[in-house]
């Protein structure tokens, strides 16, 4: 499968076994980067897109952050090099719960996975990178979180979901600061209304009554090839003098109005 002589950039995306992250892991092997998938199963029927010599899965739970390091450098001996993280692994908040309900074990599961799993895959990923010293000759590498509008926009019945995305932008914000001089850029990825397994579960139309209303602007769902194009673009390096800020893909939804 990889040689080592292989030139193509390297990228993890966790959660890529499905919706975004199956559409993230897609755009990336199409634009010539070579794939780690992280997710859950551990022997999953990959999607076909997934079966060619670009791609390997490797099996982990992002919240047993007790395996991170030797996931990660599983990963940088199969392929040779590592180069870009897509922390794209999150659970929502399934059942909807209002903020008044809600109980700490449902809160704690939110966090174990969508905050403390991703950040501290993101400090071991950080510091792998720094460990391999500069590459020669230069490449762009890159972190890349996809959080959710839910990161600034308040949903009052998955508050755990809110308050574990809003955390996310911020971590953006500290590891982009604190990258930014060894050359590693750090990215936020905002997605809006995305069609994916995730939102068909949410048991209740409030997606297809804001889009029938025309809250968004651009009337579609999201799909996860919008998303992987802005991964792709990011992770290649088109955008090279950005850092720690977030990207909405979000039709507009992110146009503050009132009527
Ligand atoms: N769907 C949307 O509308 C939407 C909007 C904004 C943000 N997001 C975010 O985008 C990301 C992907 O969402 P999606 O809609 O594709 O979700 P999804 O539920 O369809 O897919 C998530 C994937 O992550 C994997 N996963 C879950 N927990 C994991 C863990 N602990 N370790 C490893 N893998 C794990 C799942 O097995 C699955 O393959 C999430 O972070 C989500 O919060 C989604």
């Amino acid at each position: 499968m990889s040689d080592m002589n292989d030139v193509r950039p390297v990228a993890i995306v966790t959660g890529g076994l499905q919706g975004l992250g199956l559409g993230i892991a897609e755009a990336l092997i199409g634009g010539g980067f070579r794939v780690a998938v992280i997710d859950l199963p551990d022997e999953p029927l990959l999607p076909d897109t997934l079966r060619n010599d670009a791609c390997r899965y490797y099996p982990m739970d992002i919240a047993r952050i007790e395996r991170h390091a030797d996931v990660l450098a599983a990963i940088q001996r199969d392929f040779g090099r590592l180069d870009c993280l897509v922390n794209n692994a999150g659970i929502a908040a399934r059942p909807l719960t209002d903020i008044l309900d809600l109980d700490a074990a449902a809160f704690d599961r939110s966090v174990d996975i969508n905050l403390r799993g991703t950040f501290f895959l993101t400090q071991a990923f950080a510091n792998r990178l720094l460990a391999s010293g500069a590459a020669d000759p230069p490449v762009y590498r890159s972190i890349i979180t996809i959080t959710s509008m839910a990161a600034e926009i308040v949903f009052t019945d998955r508050s755990q979901y809110c308050v574990t995305k809003s955390a996310l932008s911020m971590m953006t914000a500290l590891f982009a600061s604190r990258l930014a001089p060894d050359g590693i850029h750090v990215h936020e990825v905002r997605p809006g209304l995305m069609r994916t397994p995730m939102t068909a579960s949410v048991g209740n139309d409030t997606i297809k009554r804001l889009l029938a209303s025309g809250r968004v602007p651009i009337p579609r769902w999201g799909e996860a090839a919008d998303v992987g194009r802005t991964v792709l673009s990011l992770a290649s390096g088109a955008l090279p003098y950005m850092t720690g800020q977030p990207i909405w893909v979000a039709g507009g939804l992110n146009i503050p109005r009132i009527l």
